[in-house]
């Protein structure tokens, strides 16, 4: 899957979340995050980000590599019980905004 790294903290452009056919990309408070278990790879989200703070789980810049486990976390543990897909297919415009973080996001200053 494609993950959301630090850049995107407090910029949240959302212009990722227009573009992404299966509506996998969901809205914490300063962040969002990509459903690894919903995207699909297509690509699609990356090259819209005007801060580039989306790539593929495989090339995540190494300074960024804790989002990778991070984005997991945000559905396994932040989201409990949403961790399945949410909706079919996406479910992220019906969810709108979370408003909370993981731990490492919400500490970040
Ligand atoms: Fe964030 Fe970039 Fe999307 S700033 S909301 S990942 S377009
Ligand atoms: Fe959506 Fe980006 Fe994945 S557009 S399907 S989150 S690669």
């Amino acid at each position: 899957p494609y993950v959301i790294a630090a850049p995107c903290i407090d910029v949240m452009d959302k212009s990722c979340v227009e573009e992404c056919p299966v509506d996998c990309i969901y809205e914490g408070d300063r962040k969002l995050y990509i459903n690894p278990k919903e995207c699909i790879d297509c690509g699609a989200c990356e090259p819209v980000c005007p801060v580039e703070a989306i790539s593929q789980d495989r090339r995540v810049d190494p300074e960024h590599a804790g989002f990778v486990e991070d984005n997991r976390r945000f559905f396994a543990e932040v989201l409990p019980g949403r961790d399945a897909p949410i909706g079919a297919p996406g479910g992220s415009s019906k969810t709108g905004r979370i408003g909370v973080d993981t731990p490492m996001v919400a500490d970040r200053s």
